[in-house]
């Protein structure tokens, strides 16, 4: 049978079968679909990866850095690669889509290209990345750091509230923070990473757009700020008396809503706060709070950053509270490649499908790699623009579309892209 141009994917039933069987590794105890970086789950769902993608033919592994990757060779031995991916790791409650889509997808474009006998000149590496959303040790997409040295033996040193130390951690999944640190892929052979993602946000539902074609990534500035003051009886200690670490923190919760809340990009967010001691009639003694800020725009992160640092300082300084304000690994934002989006552009239109461009206020592994491989993203759209939450959900029609954009952007830019 002749190869249809633009190419179809060949067994949608299947993309969507995967993501299904994914939605079923997880922590059931949890609300929503919770399979979390460190946890047995997270595990057992990137096993089954490999073994999907070593049933689609291609050649596995995992990586020091606890990614997994599938490889089908170019017909060039030794020529540089494409890359595509995502992450199969979820949020605590969040959805079966996000990250999850691109894994799958990226499995059945290997099983298309092969069903059609389309072999490429390029190396294809389908990753699906270890840890991406952020853990409790203040740090996000650590695969792609790892894979493009974004990750330093002092990040192995950061603990969690609990005291407890990541690089103790990875090693309890199996994961050697050494060979983590040596993870790292050389870049110059890769010619191009592309990653279908689901939005996550209104915009394409908003413009009735099939497609989503990213122009930039979101930057983001995350923090953890402790406080620290004095415990006492919350009934005969007068008001004026009090160290409240408590009502400093709570303070700096408002001030990040305030910053944020005056600019139209800016997103500011109060992830996790605890006070201590736990307790009703005690004054609190001590709080944590875990927060980042976001935007497109490097100088306002910038400015954003400096304001919250007068603010937790002077909510400390007016009730006696010690504050200790620590910056977490933050990312800047990054640029996504304009000829793949006009590439992928160009293949949507050869689709049928209707496109917008829009930065993405998500974070993501291309925006690791974009810092050191040309990127770029597709996203598909989100209904109600919900995400990070059960309620989660892209139809099964609009992933299907996302994944023939993925496949002819792959089989245009092999087409395209020098190799050496
Ligand atoms: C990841 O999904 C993030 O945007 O935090
Ligand atoms: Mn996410
Ligand atoms: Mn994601």
């Amino acid at each position: 049978m002749p190869v249809s141009d633009p190419l179809i994917i060949s067994e949608p039933q299947q993309l969507t079968a995967d993501l299904v069987h994914l939605s079923t590794i997880i922590d059931s105890t949890i609300p929503g679909w919770t399979r979390q970086a460190l946890t047995e789950a997270d595990v057992v769902g990137r096993h089954w990866v490999r073994a999907r993608m070593a049933e689609a033919g291609l050649e596995t592994r995992i990586d020091g850095a606890g990614n997994v990757i599938g490889v089908l060779r170019g017909t060039a031995p030794g020529a540089s690669s494409i890359m595509t991916g995502s992450h199969t790791d979820t949020v605590e409650g969040g959805g079966r889509y996000d990250g999850n889509v691109g894994v799958a997808a990226a499995l059945e474009v290997v099983r298309t290209l092969r069903a059609n006998g389309i072999e490429l000149r390029h190396d294809l590496i389908v990753v699906d990345f270890f840890s991406e959303e952020p853990n409790r040790f203040g740090i996000s997409c650590v695969g792609s750091r790892a894979m493009t040295g974004q990750i330093s033996t002092e990040d192995m040193d950061r603990v969690d509230s609990e005291g407890v130390r990541f690089g103790d951690e990875l090693s309890r999944v199996g994961v050697v923070p050494e060979a983590l640190l040596s993870a790292r892929f050389d870049t110059n052979r890769v010619k191009a990473f592309v990653e279908l993602h689901i939005e996550q946000g209104p915009h394409l539902e908003e413009q009735g757009s099939d497609i989503g074609l990213v122009t930039s990534i979101t930057g983001i500035k995350r923090f953890r700020v402790a406080f620290q003051g004095q415990p006492d009886h919350a009934g005969t200690t007068p008001m004026n008396r009090r160290r409240d670490a408590g009502c400093a923190a709570a303070g700096s919760v408002l001030a990040i809503e305030r910053i944020a809340s005056a600019n139209v990009d800016g997103r500011g967010t109060t992830g996790l706060i605890t006070f201590s001691p736990d307790a009703v009639n005690i004054v609190t003694e001590s709080s944590e709070l875990w927060g980042e800020f976001r935007s497109p725009d490097l100088d306002w992160l910038h400015a954003a950053g400096n304001k919250f640092h007068a603010a937790v300082h002077s909510e400390g300084a007016s009730r006696s509270v010690d504050v200790e304000l620590e910056w977490l690994p933050s990312e800047q934002p990054a640029v996504m490649d304009n000829r793949f989006i006009d590439i992928s552009s160009r293949e949507a239109d050869r689709l049928g499908l209707t496109q917008s461009r829009l930065y993405s206020g998500a974070e993501h592994d291309a925006a690791i790699l974009a810092k050191k491989i040309p990127t770029a993203m597709i996203f598909v759209p989100s209904k109600d623009g919900r995400s990070h939450c059960p309620d989660e959900f892209t139809a099964e029609k609009d992933i299907h579309s996302g994944a023939n954009v993925l496949l002819n952007t792959i089989i245009t830019l092999d087409r395209e892209l020098d190799f050496d």
